[in-house]
């Protein structure tokens, strides 16, 4: 197997986060004779202090030319007083857009090994296994108009969704879901918006192709606490793209850490592969960031970029065992209840790049 894959780490924890992400996707390599190609471009705040645009000409360029993009995160709190159009976000932004993938599949799970570190009650998470497909490239994020006039102190975005665009993310979380539990739960404000009304019509449109699929609807606001109350109750979880960016975040609750949720991106010419979380500036440079979120998304590459499902299983396998041995980052120790032994992020690399060749040896 022969893969290029661009790594734009971006800013804050993304490079430490992507370093741990690749060498275990080397190890990977090494162990089943593949050839992984790693190439690296600026995106982001660096990108902006270096070349004076977020997503430069040839980090475009080399992203289209890739089989896959692992993109670590963007945003830096000096840039923070800038506009939307000229902020770190806005590389991302036009990365997603270019590489054209509408469909944002972000898993959120309960391990076992991790009820204990998850704010919510064991009883309440175990088990639970959501996976979000989050529309990608619509909604508020891209529709217009929008502005912030400052004479007549008014802003605007648009949500404006097309039915296409809305039947095409529908039929990938129908198909998803068809592999796993069999129900899709889609999320909007129909109550309120009519862009949600139409989403709602054409889900209802796209579940009459999947007769096996159960399709139920809730109001984003009540779905905020239901996902938090019965987290086991939902499968596939269908959003427009704001709803999506923060119900996923809060489904991190139920894992024990946004630090642990990995996300890919397809539908379109390249995917995209990216951890849920941001660049972190609070805890950046101090070997303080959970990798495994990252190291999970690799993880995603083989499984939807490479076809090596066993590899990309024997990952995810690497990552329980480690927690299962009671290794933690700083994030995922929050309670003193266990005792526990609290690693930096090179050294949570270290382990699961080891367990990953333990794994893959005696297969
Ligand atoms: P964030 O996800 O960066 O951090 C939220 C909280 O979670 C922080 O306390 C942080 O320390 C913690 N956290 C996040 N990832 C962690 C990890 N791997 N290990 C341990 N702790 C982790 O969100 P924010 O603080 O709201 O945003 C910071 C910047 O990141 C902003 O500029 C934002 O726009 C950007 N952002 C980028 C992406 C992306 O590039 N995909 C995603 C989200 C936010
Ligand atoms: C995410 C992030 C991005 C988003 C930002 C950084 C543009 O929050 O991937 O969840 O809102 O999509
Ligand atoms: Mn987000």
């Amino acid at each position: 197997m022969h893969l290029k894959i661009l790594v734009t780490a971006g800013d804050g924890i993304g490079p430490e986060v992507t370093n741990e992400a690749v060498a275990v996707l080397r190890e990977t390599a090494a162990l089943g004779g593949h050839e992984f190609h790693f190439l690296e471009r600026r995106i982001g705040g660096v990108a902006i202090a270096h070349d004076g645009s977020p997503l430069p000409a040839e980090t475009l360029e080399a992203a289209l030319a890739s089989d896959a993009v692992l993109l670590g995160a963007v945003g830096s709190p000096e840039f923070n007083s800038l506009p939307p159009e000229k902020r770190p976000e806005v590389g991302l932004l036009q990365l997603r857009t270019a590489l054209g993938g509408f469909a944002n599949l972000r898993p959120a799970f309960a391990l076992k090994e991790l009820a204990v570190n998850s704010p919510l009650k064991p009883e309440v998470v175990e088990g639970a296994d959501i996976l979000f497909v989050r529309e990608l490239l619509g909604g508020l994020y891209f529709g217009q108009p929008r502005e912030w006039n400052k004479a007549t102190g008014e802003a605007w975005n648009t949500m404006r969704y097309t039915r296409e665009e809305v039947v095409r993310v529908a039929r990938i979380a129908f198909q998803l879901a068809e592999k796993r539990r069999k129900k899709v739960t889609s999320v909007d404000k129909a109550n309120v918006l009519e862009v949600s009304q139409l989403w709602r019509a054409t889900v209802n449109e796209v579940a009459v192709e999947f007769p096996g699929i159960a399709v139920e609807h809730q109001y984003v606001d009540a779905m905020a606490m239901h996902i938090m109350n019965q987290p086991r109750n939902y499968d596939v979880v269908l959003t427009e793209n704001l709803f999506g960016d923060i119900l996923s975040d809060e489904a991190a609750v139920i894992t024990g850490s946004l630090g642990m949720l990995p996300s890919a991106t397809i539908g379109g010419k390249v995917n995209l592969y990216e951890p849920v979380h941001g660049s972190a500036p609070d805890i950046a440079g101090k070997g303080l960031a959970n990798p495994l979120g990252a190291i999970l998304t690799g993880a995603l590459i083989l499984r939807h970029s490479a076809g090596l499902e066993a590899e990309a299983v024997a990952i995810e396998t690497a990552v329980r065992k480690v927690l299962e041995q009671g290794f933690r980052t700083p994030d995922l120790a929050r309670t003193n209840s266990q005792s526990f032994t609290v690693l930096s992020t090179t050294e949570m690399g270290a382990r699961v790049r080891e367990t990953v060749k333990t794994l893959l040896v005696s297969a």
